[in-house]
């Protein structure tokens, strides 16, 4: 339907305790930053490989290494950090990019309000992280942003995401695969996903 889904168990088990709304602040944290994990191993399945030669204690050898330049995790404020720190545990060396958007309650139109990115993007992979794509607007913009500084090797990754939004995203970026680990139903009236798992940035942060 567009999008990836990562229906690993562990995926779905912790994403069904995330919109749980009895689960606390500190539960929601921690397993955004578990999930984020598994959802990384999936997005970065296929990066390239290439070989080098190193000396094991007993021989030397061709053995594999990522291929080409470090990774760029893209966080969308507030939300996207949340899963910003779970991928970078496990690619240590990635660089980061910030983009600070919030959407406007009335209009649901996204406001910039901060934006730094690493200067060679051209040259890297960029995984674009945001945990929610409810309109899609944050993330066309956000993406539309990065590919204005010379990225053109962009993923999307997020934790739901509702139809109406999937279908606005491909229209607009139809080169950019999206990650998820969830579609919901669809948007209310106020531009949340249903059933979803509320704001996650409001239950993340307060
Ligand atoms: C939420 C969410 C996304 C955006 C999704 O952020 O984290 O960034 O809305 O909506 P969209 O697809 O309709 O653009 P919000 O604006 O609430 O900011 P926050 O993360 O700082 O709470």
């Amino acid at each position: 339907p567009g999008a990836i889904v990562i229906d690993h168990p562990l995926v779905q088990h912790k994403l069904t305790i995330m919109r749980d709304k009895s689960t606390s602040t500190q539960g929601f944290r921690r397993l955004l930053r578990e999930i984020s994990l598994l959802l990384c191993y999936e997005v970065t399945r296929d990066l390239p490989l290439t070989n080098i030669t190193i000396e094991t204690p007993l021989a030397e050898m061709q053995a594999p290494t990522l291929a080409g330049k470090k990774l760029v995790f893209a966080s969308i404020l507030r939300a996207g950090n949340g899963l910003l720190e779970g991928m970078l545990d496990l690619v240590p060396s990635a660089r980061v990019a910030h983009i600070g958007l919030y959407r406007d309650p009335e209009t649901l139109t996204p406001v910039e309000y901060y934006f730094k990115a690493p200067e060679d993007l051209s040259e890297r992979m960029v995984i674009v992280v945001d945990p929610m794509l409810a309109t899609a607007n944050s993330a066309i913009a956000a993406i539309e942003k990065l590919q204005q500084r010379g990225a053109n090797n962009v993923r999307f990754v997020c934790l739901l995401a509702a139809p109406e939004g999937i279908a606005r995203f491909k229209n607009a970026h139809p080169e950019v695969s999206i990650y998820t680990a969830a579609i919901d139903e669809r948007l209310n009236d106020h531009g949340y996903i249903v059933p979803g798992l509320g704001d996650a940035g409001d239950r993340m942060y307060g």
